[in-house]
Formats: structure tokens, sequence, C-alpha cells
């Protein structure tokens, strides 16, 4: 059953086959490893090691193969076969015969795994980029929605200055283009094809590898076949963008539940994102939020695992690498779940816009408004700072906002201070003054959503 007997005497023990057998899960290399082995036909075929007609019974098996697989993927990975190219080599001697047996001349596991997971890592890396540009989209859509509503914005969790509420879903939109730019990147670097390098030192027969690269949609084979087969950086980009995009997403879920919260009530989470306690009946739990911030740490986990294995391997395939799927199967699969439901709570999300507001104009967010109208009475910036700090001291002492002081409370502590002070300390000119690029301001916030439009999906 295993495509190496010839040398041993016994086979593996019972013990050993479970910890050396990847078949449990590299089952999902299926289509990856048939569609592989149908390109590594051709060149056989191309260098006369295959005739036509036996390329094409080969064909015709490997793909009868692919529609039998796909059917029940999960019964594969039960078949006790070592690993996924086993299974296939098997099968495919099943279905065409001994000349089954020849689809392996000039392959190498170490090669056809390497091809295998490229293509696997593309195909769902472009699943990540739909998900991510969905979210975009549900955020974009948010902000146009919610154009006008003001939120308090925060530093070190005190409120500190007003902002647009479409200003914070546009941030959120920045993170993800960092995100889908890095991935994208991460994309472009891994569509080499491996395909070629045998074991390690390359085939020793004349394939066009370009040809083949090509066939299976790489933009180009790889150039060396020592590094072609040891390269694992693929999966850690991966890895990496994953990581860096599940930040993103968990500190969103942190900002979402505490607007969530009982304490502050600036939004509500729709039905369907959310769940009861089995024992108090009030409850509305954003279970998805905190799942994703807390499979965060699971992608994390993931990154670490994948260059704890690589330090320090030699070149050029090491068992070791085998530890290389796990990881990136459960991380993708878990970053485009989590972009989902990101996605749903953006999307059934009500403002309570009166809330924030409210919020908003607590908590003296328009102190630094203060001191910018003292710099415009002449008074140097550090000066109207200290002055605002007493105006906000005697504030809180009187239970009031900057705006609630009179003019003499004002005149007492700064007699520059006039009437046209008032004016400047509403909550709307706060916002209007942040005009320069990158401020939340209407007009800056406005165009942001429309350059946001413009790069998103058609
Ligand atoms: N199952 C192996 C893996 O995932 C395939 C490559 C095996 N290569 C070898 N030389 N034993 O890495």
């Amino acid at each position: 059953m295993a495509l190496w007997g010839g040398r041993f005497s016994t086979g593996p023990d019972q013990a050993f086959k479970q910890f050396n057998d990847s078949l449990p899960f590299d089952y999902q290399l299926v289509e990856q490893d048939i569609v592989g082995s149908i390109a590594w036909a051709g060149a056989l075929k191309q260098v006369e090691v295959l005739s036509n007609e036996e390329y094409e019974r080969i064909v015709n098996g490997l793909n009868a193969l692919l529609g039998d697989a796909l059917q029940s993927p999960q019964d594969i990975a039960q078949s006790g076969y070592e690993d996924i190219h086993s299974y296939v080599e098997a099968k495919l001697i099943d279905k065409v015969g001994d000349l089954g047996k020849k689809l392996h001349t000039g392959r190498s596991r170490n090669d056809q795994v390497a091809t295998d997971f490229r293509l696997w890592s593309r195909q769902t890396a472009q699943q990540v980029v739909e998900a991510i540009t969905q979210l975009k989209d549900e955020f974009i859509a948010l902000a146009e929605r919610e154009l006008g509503t003001i939120l308090p914005g925060y530093t070190h969790l005190q409120r500190a200055q007003p902002v647009l509420f479409s200003h914070w879903c546009l941030a959120y939109v920045e993170m993800l283009n960092r995100d889908l730019s890095r991935l994208q990147d991460a994309i472009e670097r891994l569509n080499e094809c491996p395909l070629g390098c045998g074991a390690l030192a390359g085939t020793a027969y004349p394939v066009d590898r370009e040809k083949l690269a090509h066939e299976l949609g790489f933009s180009r084979a790889t150039r060396n076949s020592l590094d072609a087969v040891s390269d694992r950086d693929f999966v850690v980009e991966l890895l990496s963008c994953a990581s860096i995009s599940m930040m993103h997403l968990s500190r969103l879920a942190e900002d979402m539940i505490f607007y969530n919260s009982g304490e502050s009530g600036f939004i509500e989470l729709s039905d369907n994102v959310t769940s009861g306690s089995s024992l108090m009946p009030q409850k509305k739990n954003p279970d998805a939020l905190e799942l994703i911030r807390g499979k965060t740490g699971r992608v994390f986990g993931a990154f670490s695992a994948m260059m704890m294995t690589l330090k320090a391997l030699p070149l050029a395939y090491n068992k070791d690498m085998q530890e290389d799927k796990e990881g990136l199967f459960d991380a993708l699969p878990t970053w485009i779940a989590s972009l989902h439901m990101a996605q749903a709570c953006i999307k059934g999300l009500k403002v309570n816009g009166e809330a924030t507001l409210a919020a908003a104009k607590g908590g003296h967010a328009n102190a630094t408004e203060l001191a910018d109208y003292l710099v415009a009475k002449n008074i140097p910036f550090r000066e109207g700072h200290h002055i605002v700090g007493q105006l906000v001291q005697h504030a809180i002492s009187q239970g009031k906002n900057l705006e609630e002081l009179t003019l003499e409370e004002f005149q007492g502590v700064c007699p520059q201070i006039d009437h046209d002070v008032y004016p400047r300390l509403e909550i709307a000119a706060c916002i209007a003054a942040r005009q320069a690029l990158g401020g939340t301001s209407l007009p800056q916030v406005t165009e942001a959503i429309k350059s946001a439009k413009s790069f998103s999906s058609p």
C-alpha cells in the first residue's frame, strides 16, 4: 500500500503509522494533487515517457478519480493511505492498471507537495481577498448610512475628541486595504511552480518547466530546485497576513463589544449575531465578536508554530515540513469565517446616534478646541493648554461641561475669553475644524468615502 516498501523487511508499526501519516489532513489537497498530476502527465508526454495514448488514459483516469474524490473527500481521510499522493497514485492504478505506475517518473512527493500546497494556498487566498473586499464594502455602506452621526473618539479609553462615526468606519477600511495589499503581494510571490524539481536536485527528464508552470496557472517556474522543495515562506507569509488582519479584526471586535455594552449603549448588534444566556433571560451577548477576538489567538499560534518548525531546518526536505499544513488549513478558513462574521455584525448594526452624541458632548472632549481658541487670541498653545486645564478642573468641580461655564467663570481664569467662545465649543465646530487631509470634518470624510468606493469592488 505504501509508495516505498522495497527496501524494508517489515512494515511500520501502528503507532508510527498513525504518527507519520498525513492523509487525515492532507486529503484536503486531493483536487490540487490530481490537477498537478494531470499537468505532470503532460510533461511526461512531452519528454516521451508517456505515449499519447497512455497520456490520454492516465488523464481520463485522473479526471474520473477527481469526480469520485469530490463526492466525499472526507472518506479519503479514513482510507488508510500514508498521504494524499499515495492515495491518488494507488487509486489511479486501480483505475488504469500498471500504466498508473509510470506517473511518478521524474517526480518526487517533495516537489509534488510543494506544488499542491501552493495551488491550495493560492485558491484559498483568493477567497480571503473576496471576504476582505465584502467587509470593506459593508463598512463603506455603513459610513454612508451614518454620515453625520457623531461619536466620542477615545485615547486610553478616555473620551478625547469627537469624531464622525463614519470616520471610525473608514479607519477600519484603511486597515482592510493594507491587509488586502499585503495578501496580494503574498499571492504574487507564492505563484511560482516547484513541479519538476524532483526530490531536491531537479528532475532528470528535460521537461519544459515554464510551460508546466503556466499550465497550472503559475506565473513562472521556481529557479532553484533545492530551495523550491525546502521553501515554506509562502506559508509563513500567509499566516503573517492572517495574523495581522485578525489583529485588526480583534480590535474591531473590542471596539464594538465596548460600544454595544450596557455602559455605553452606542450600538445594538442584530439578533442574528448574538446569543442569549441559559440563566439570565435579559442577556443578548456579542458572541460573534468575542469569538473573532478569541480566534485571533489561534491564528497567531499557527504563525508562531510555523516559524518554530522551520527554524534551523537544514536543506532540503525534512519530514518536519509536513507540519506546515494543519496550521494553514485552520488559519485561512478561520480568517475567512471571521471576516464574514464581522461583515454580518456591521450589516445589521443599529447605531444609537443620540447616545453617541450625548457621550461625545461629555468628558470635556471640546477642551482641545478651547485651547485652539486661545491660540487664535495670541496665547501660545502651551500656555493655553494650562489655562484650559484649569478651566476643566473648575468645570468638574461645578459639575458642568466647558460650554456651560458662564463668561464670568471663563474670564475669572482667562480675561481674553469672550462671547465668541461659545460657538467654538459646539460639537459641530469641533468636527468642522478638522479640515486637514485625513481629519474628521465632513468634507474630508465625504471625500474619503468617495475614494474608498472607487478602490473597492465595482
Ligand atoms: N506528506 C508529506 C508532507 O506533507 C509529503 C512529502 C513526503 N516526502 C518525503 N520525502 N517523505 O510533507
